[in-house]
């Protein structure tokens, strides 16, 4: 059938208000505008920013709307203007976008691109425009991707193409979670051979983080999380040391002190906890220590003593692992299929869109990495 040009009816999930399972439902996509791209999803995972958003922000806005932004799927077609991707293009939403014209794109110290949804919305995270509608109402973007449905539009500048060899069902996890956490160690803290890292949280953000560590040369990976089932998998990413906090009665930045002579030289928060983050900046060592905030929250403030970063301590953020998105990953694409990067080992489950309630349900009690669901064939 013949869809260039034409609202295409197909399946998603609906996230119609906070707190509630998503729905299941007939929704109509739009064709592409002007510099605008139409997929169709071949496969999605689940992140925990969906779960932030749909049960743990709870300030109500952002909804209706369709959840979802680590994904892959191929180009059904394009909108006016578009001239790099043809329809058949195998190809990854990205949530940041690159329009290499900005002043942060132009920048090469960041990936803050402003021409998307965070030029405007950071806190609501979808933009205003929207092509995906449901029972005559409009259904936002989240992160203005959409992914949780069969096809989804995206703008040009929000899309990478990958190689045409790439399985979609592995590589759409460089969407979001192991880019971030990857780059986040590679990039943002600038690991350097021989140091001593920790990681809080080992979802697979945090795992992605080890990951990193390692390949930057770090000589010990000390993984922190408060679920021990988590240990076993992030030895297979390199950790070389591993504390429970619910195993101690003290801070656990007085037990990383402790192990390491006075503190890490790196850590990242991968949990979106401000305490933790706390706790991470607290255990790097005085003088040189440097601190990554990857886990995401815009529920709370967080709070720490001046005196920690007067004495030499550096915190930082890291938003997609500091990757300039469109340029970063079909290299990291290029990275898996020269089986230099791992992928497969964070995929405990595999699903189909219809079981998406039970894919959050699972990511939402720690009892999976990351759940790939199979939306249509590729
Ligand atoms: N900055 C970005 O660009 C970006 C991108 C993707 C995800 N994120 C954020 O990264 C975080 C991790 O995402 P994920 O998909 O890996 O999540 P996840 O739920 O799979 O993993 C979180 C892990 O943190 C652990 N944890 C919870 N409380 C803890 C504590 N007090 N101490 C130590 N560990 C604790 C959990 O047991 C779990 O293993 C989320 O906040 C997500 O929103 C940020
Ligand atoms: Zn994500
Ligand atoms: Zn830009």
């Amino acid at each position: 059938m013949d869809t260039v040009g034409k609202v295409i009816k197909c399946r998603a999930a609906v996230a119609w208000e906070p707190n509630k399972p998503l729905v299941m439902e007939e929704i109509e996509v739009a064709p592409p505008e002007a510099n605008e791209i139409r997929i169709k999803i071949v496969a999605t995972a689940v992140c925990h920013t969906d779960l932030f958003f749909l049960h743990e922000r709870n300030k109500g806005d952002g909804f209706p709307a369709v959840l979802g932004h680590e994904a892959a799927g191929t180009v059904e077609s394009v909108g006016p203007g578009v001239t790099r991707f043809k329809p058949g293009d195998k190809v990854i939403p990205l949530f940041v976008s690159q329009c290499r014209e900005c002043r942060f794109c132009l920048n090469p110290s960041t990936n803050q691109c402003d021409k998307n949804w965070p030029g405007k919305r950071y806190d609501v995270s979808s933009d205003t425009t929207s092509r995906l509608k449901c029972k005559g109402k409009t259904l936002l973007q989240f992160l203005g991707t959409s992914t949780f449905s069969e096809y989804t539009v995206v703008k040009e500048i929000a899309v990478a193409k990958i190689h045409d060899s790439s399985p979609l069902d592995k590589v759409c996890l460089l969407g979001c979670g192991i880019a971030t956490g990857y780059g986040a160690a590679v990039n943002t803290a600038k690991v350097q051979p021989g140091s001593t890292c920790a990681v809080f949280g080992l979802g697979a953000v945090g795992l992605a983080a080890v990951m990193g560590c390692k390949a930057a040369g770090a000589s010990r990976i000390i993984a922190v999380d408060i679920n021990k089932d988590k240990f076993q998998k992030a030895e297979v990413f390199g950790a070389t040391e591993f504390v429970n906090p619910k195993d101690h009665d003290k801070p656990i930045s007085q037990v990383l002190a402790e192990m390491t002579n006075g503190g890490v030289d790196f850590s990242l928060e991968c949990v979106g906890n401000v305490g933790v983050m706390r706790s991470a900046l607290e255990s790097c060592v005085k003088g040189w220590g440097v601190s990554v905030l990857v886990g995401w929250t815009d529920v709370e403030d967080f709070s720490a003593s001046p005196i920690q970063l007067i004495a030499g301590r550096t915190w930082k953020g890291s938003l997609f692992g500091g990757f300039k998105s469109n340029d970063g990953v079909p290299k990291l694409v290029n990275d898996y299929l020269d089986k230099k990067l791992k992928l497969d080992e964070f995929i405990t489950h595999t699903m189909t869109l219809d079981q998406i309630n039970d894919a959050i349900e699972l990511l939402k009690t720690g009892k999976c990495i990351r759940t790939v669901l199979n939306v249509s064939a590729p």
